[in-house]
């Protein structure tokens, strides 16, 4: 009944997130994150290369993976028209099998949030662990629900072209605190000169961790010098955004 990160969703998010778009001063962090190495970069849940392809550019040495089939061939595209050449795997966080190790594996904006249980963010916690470099860091951002309302539902509308669009409506399901959360319903529609041509429904889990939390959980699982930033280190106190950076021992 669901599909996830599939046709749609990927043409909305190339559409209002295209490459080089900022999501609340992420892309410039990351950067200054990823310019401390002259090693190789993964970004792991790589969409559309909206982060991957501005940093190719800035020389960053990246690599990207997904699990989405959509969303990798418009990375692929992506990367042709700027001319740039880099390796995309298309594998799931849980098992990854990559050939390379890493200096730095980052995890920007909501992708980490959308790994839907404890095990699977575990799992993914592990491959990141084993495909890094001794003394190699994870840069990952985490999400806290504040402003999920139960029963909220919106609508909104985008031209793709004169006599086409996309109609897309989020209603807010279900917090479940005791599996720290959320779900919402995504319904995406293809409109093409009035007619409905295609739809899409994705049930849409964000989970999200507290900071003790989530430093026992990487603390268990062996990484090092465990920190956390609120908003990217701006001078806010509005508390949006919590990354967490953490390194294997060297
Ligand atoms: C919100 S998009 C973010 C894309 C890109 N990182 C950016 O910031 O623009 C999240 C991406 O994570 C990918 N993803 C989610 N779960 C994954 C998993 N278990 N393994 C690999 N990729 C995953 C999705 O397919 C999707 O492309």
């Amino acid at each position: 009944m669901f599909t996830e990160y599939g046709e749609l969703s990927t043409e909305l998010y190339e559409l209002t997130k295209p490459v080089g778009f900022e999501i609340d001063g992420d892309i410039p962090f990351y950067l200054e994150q990823a310019k401390e190495t002259t090693g190789l970069v993964l970004e792991a849940g790589v969409g559309t290369g909206r982060m991957l392809i501005p940093f190719l550019k800035a020389g960053v040495k990246m690599d990207g993976v997904d699990l989405s089939p959509f969303m990798l061939d418009r990375c692929r595209e992506n990367l042709e028209k700027e001319k740039l050449v880099t390796d995309l795997f298309l594998q799931d966080l849980q098992q990854l099998d990559i050939p390379k190790k890493y200096d730095i594996i980052m995890m920007p904006t909501g992708s980490f949030a959308l790994l839907p249980t404890r095990e699977i963010m575990l799992n993914s916690l592990e491959s990141f662990k084993k495909h890094l470099l001794p003394g190699g860091k994870i840069i990952i951002d985490l999400l806290l629900p504040r402003d999920f309302k139960k029963g909220e539902s919106t609508t909104s509308v985008f031209s793709l072209t004169e006599n086409s669009g996309i109609v897309f409506n989020s209603t807010s399901l279900e917090i479940d605190w005791e599996k720290q959360r959320t779900t919402e319903l995504h319904r995406y529609e293809k409109w093409i000169d009035g007619k409905l041509t295609q739809t899409e429904l994705s049930n849409f889990i964000l989970s999200w961790y507290g900071i003790e939390e989530f430093t026992l959980v990487l603390e268990k699982l062996g990484f090092v010098n465990i920190q956390h930033i609120w908003d990217y280190n701006k001078e806010t106190d509005k508390h949006d955004t919590l990354t967490f950076i953490a390194e294997t021992e060297k």
